[in-house]
């Protein structure tokens, strides 16, 4: 399967490991994740590879890259029947110049869609609506995208479904089997491609993240038997550096319970919020680094663990805030490997150790 990773890619790469020396310190983030035959890589917006250094920090740090949001239906068919994938492309032609693979974000999901979509699907005579899209930004980059996010955010148990999938216009007008039908169109469309279904809430360790995880493990179980074809967990990753930590031992089980299902697992949105954070810029990235390092030590110890990406590379191009405390204090975002100038931060480290530490 091309976007899993084969035992031969392992024993590969665990080969390679002990022929190749220690890899130093500052080894970058991807080699390291390749020398463990996984994928470190970020989002990106096609704009930022007009900036020549952080284009060179791309390449040297990542071997996966995914659209923050121009693989979006609100970018990408802002009136219906007008497509535009330029920025994808851009970001496509970036990937395959240096090497570097690309995963798609995202195809069926209740946000970022264009104004005119909603309505259209409520009233849709048929399921052209889901289908078509599905095909189209697939078949554009069939054989070439290591996986997609198929569908996003379908779970949220407080919508209080017994089933716990989010009450959405998809579900409204097609029922959950609007899922199945997004990934079967998906096999389809590019065989090749790893199939992610990508969401939100199985990080944490509060009651809710309970409730979500254990939605979440029942939707892939009925899935899985009914022949769905889901591939991997995409778990987006968006930590709290001060809020309640990670449970790493609810986290372990879940994980190994994703992975006795023969899914992949893959970090697809990784950064961690500070927000709530006194300014000193030190004391927010020690949190950054060490709520990034409880996370990433659970989940790469997991063998199913294929890819870590995050959300950005580069505090650079974070928006900042509104409010009075940003614009009083001069708080940015901190939540982010490496900092606005492009130098590596303690998260940045704390990711290092982690692929170092999973060999
Ligand atoms: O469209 C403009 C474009 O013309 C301009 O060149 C560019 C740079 O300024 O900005 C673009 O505007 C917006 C873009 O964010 C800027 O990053 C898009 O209109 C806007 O839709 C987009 O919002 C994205 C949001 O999802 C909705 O798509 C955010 O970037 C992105 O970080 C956020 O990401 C989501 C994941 O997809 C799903 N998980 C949660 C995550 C965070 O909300």
């Amino acid at each position: 399967m091309r976007g899993g990773v084969s035992r031969r890619t392992v024993l590969g790469a665990a080969a390679a490991g002990m022929l190749m020396p220690a890899l130093g310190a500052d080894a970058p983030l991807r080699t390291l994740a390749a020398s463990r035959g996984k994928l470190f890589g970020c989002a990106a917006g096609s704009y930022q590879l007009k900036d020549a250094d952080f284009a060179a920090a791309l390449v040297r740090e990542t071997n996966i890259l995914v659209p923050e949001y121009e693989l979006k239906r609100l970018i990408v068919e802002p009136e219906p029947g007008r497509f535009d994938f330029s920025g994808a492309d851009a970001l496509a032609g970036f990937a395959a110049n240096h090497g570097m693979k690309m995963r798609g974000h995202t195809l069926i999901w209740y946000a970022a869609n264009p104004p005119w979509l909603e309505n259209k699907v409520l009233h849709a005579p048929d399921d052209e609506i889901l289908t078509d899209f599905v095909s189209r930004s697939m078949g554009r980059y069939r054989g070439r995208f290591h996986s997609w996010d198929v569908v996003n955010e379908a779970i949220f148990p407080d919508d209080g479904r017994p089933d716990g999938l989010r009450n959405c216009a998809w579900l409204k007008r097609f029922g959950p089997g609007y899922i199945d039908l997004a990934f079967h169109t998906a096999k389809r469309a590019d065989p090749e491609a790893l199939l992610v279904y990508n969401d939100w809430g199985c990080e944490g360790g509060e009651a809710w993240n309970d409730r979500f995880r254990s939605a979440t493990l029942k939707f892939l179980e009925g899935a899985k038997a009914r022949g769905v074809p889901i591939e991997a967990l995409g778990l987006q990753g968006h930590l709290n550096g001060y809020g309640p930590p990670i449970d790493q031992k609810k986290l372990r089980l879940f994980l190994d319970a994703v992975r006795a299902m023969g899914l992949a697992i893959l970090v697809t949105e990784l950064d961690v919020d500070e927000t709530k954070a006194p300014l000193d810029s030190a004391v927010r990235d020690r949190a950054v680094a060490d709520a990034t390092a409880r996370f990433l030590d659970v989940v790469l110890d997991n063998p199913a663990t294929c890819a870590v990406l995050t959300w950005g590379l580069s505090d650079r191009y974070l928006h900042k805030p509104d409010g009075l405390r940003a614009a009083l204090s001069g708080y940015s975002p901190r939540k982010l490997p490496l900092d606005a100038d492009l130098r590596r931060k303690p998260m940045w480290s704390a990711i290092s150790r982690a692929f170092t530490r999973s060999a």
